[in-house]
């Protein structure tokens, strides 16, 4: 255990290194058992403990006050099993993802979850917030690739049902209730996940296109014409594009800065010559409808790793400015350019903000939004979420595709779940946490 002072060389996130951790003392269990001994403790003398894991979490899940404990995951990280016959990887909450990845391709493997904190970001955390990322349109998000948990309720009871298999309709699926519940219902401990063949060829392009509506086509024409290969189909407006290129940021533009919207567009197949044909012939078919006005392949890893790092490296984005705020909304593919270029608009009228950098998952309807300010007032920052939250509702969207609600979009839970639901969900967290010990405060 650290305390008395020696916890401060440790932090609630990884953006944030110079601020020390304010908490009563971080615990490091080493196993599921220590889990809920330390628990138990917690819950008889009502004392309040917040879960950290990798601390990539962007809303604020693993913020600290100095009358909280911290319980960290990071000494449970061992993978314990890779099952070749039933395709499963089963490890640790506190395995990174990035050894999951590599530990399931030395094993002929393929665990698809990919997004830019995956050499940060631990396995338990990626389940609590059911982490999304660049092949949610092919593999889904990371619910769809759990079969298995163990988890540890507040109370110190211990849940374990590491199961491999598929099918399973014995009643409620109890491991849902902890995907995405954001650690506010249990401890997840260990996980058992669905593996898949590995892909032996990956090739990827950048286009640059005139039109939204021309993006819908495209990923339209290259879901056809790649028969399945498709697994990532990534957009960013020209400015995003624009301002991860530029000579400030150590990323060259493989295409010029002349485009609307860029789109990152990736194959995963098993047939390295027949899906290097099919992707080229697709872009090529794209180029004679006129869905593209130019594009770039990549051809070698190194190039395809390269492009990948123009989408996924976001830090960058917020490097020039004084303050950001970043966004992850959901809506119908339908009114997405409209409604992106109406926030974007409104926003850059406003005398405190700079610029506005829309990207995304687009084919998942999913958009995120940098918003870079001139000051980090809490005024400045209500009236921007005002802003872009506005038709959430009435488009059936939502406040947050992928990276949850911790504690920065409480107060915007409001415009995707209506108030019988949110009152069914703090009935399940009174159930499962009576205390309120157990990450208190996020979400709701
Ligand atoms: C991404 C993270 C920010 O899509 O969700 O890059
Ligand atoms: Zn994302």
């Amino acid at each position: 255990m650290l305390h008395g002072g020696n916890e401060k060389n440790r932090f609630s996130h990884i953006w944030a290194t110079d601020i020390p951790l304010a908490t009563k003392g971080v615990v490091f269990p080493q196993t599921t058992e220590q889990v809920s001994e330390v628990l138990k403790l917690f819950n008889a003398h009502q004392e309040e403990v917040v879960i950290h894991g990798g601390l990539t979490n962007l809303v604020g899940g693993t913020q600290t006050t100095s009358n909280q404990w911290v319980l960290s995951l990071e000494k449970m990280n061992k993978i314990e099993e890779v099952d070749k016959k039933a395709k499963t990887i089963t490890a640790q909450a506190g395995v990174i993802l990035e050894q999951l990845i590599q530990t399931a391709s030395q094993n002929d493997l393929f665990l698809p979850l990919n997004f830019g904190a995956k050499g940060s970001a631990q396995i338990g955390g990626v389940v609590s917030t059911n982490a999304g990322g660049m092949r949610v349109f092919k593999y889904g998000m990371t619910r769809s690739l759990v079969l298995g948990l163990e988890v540890v309720l507040p109370t110190g009871t211990i849940i374990s049902s590491l199961k491999k298999i598929i099918k399973d309709n014995s009643g409620y699926d109890l491991k849902q209730f902890f995907i995405g519940a954001e650690g506010t219902l249990g401890i997840i401990t260990k996980v058992c996940l669905r593996l898949y063949e590995r892909p032996t060829s990956r090739y990827a392009a950048l286009a640059g296109v005139h039109t939204f509506q021309q993006v819908i086509s495209l990923l339209r024409l290259m879901n056809k014409s790649l028969s399945g290969n498709l697994s990532s189909f990534e957009l960013m407006w020209k400015s995003t594009y624009c301002a991860a290129t530029n000579a400030n940021t150590e990323l060259n533009p493989p295409l010029p800065h002349d485009y609307p919207f860029y789109v990152f567009i990736e194959s995963l197949g098993n047939d390295l010559s027949k899906d290097f044909s099919q992707f080229e012939s697709g872009l090529t078919e794209a180029a004679e409808k006129g869905l593209l006005l130019d594009a770039v392949m990549a051809n070698s890893k190194r190039e395809v790793k390269m492009l990948w790092s123009i989408r996924e490296d976001t830090q960058i984005l917020r490097k020039p400015f004084v303050a950001t705020q970043h966004f992850d909304i959901s809506l119908p593919i339908g009114v997405m350019d409209a409604e992106v270029s109406s926030i974007t608009g409104t926003l850059e009228a406003l005398p405190f903000v700079e610029r506005v950098l829309p990207f995304g998952h687009i084919a998942d309807g999913n958009i995120h939004l940098v918003v870079g300010k001139k000051d980090d007032s809490p005024e400045y920052s209500e009236k921007i979420n005002a802003i872009v939250y506005r038709n959430l509702k009435k488009h059936l969207g939502s406040v947050s595709a992928e990276h949850g609600i911790g504690l920065q979009k409480k107060d915007y839970l409001h415009t995707s779940k209506t108030s019988q639901e949110i009152a069914l969900m703090k009935t399940l967290k009174t159930t499962f946490d009576p205390k309120n010990i157990l990450n208190p405060n996020r979400i709701f």
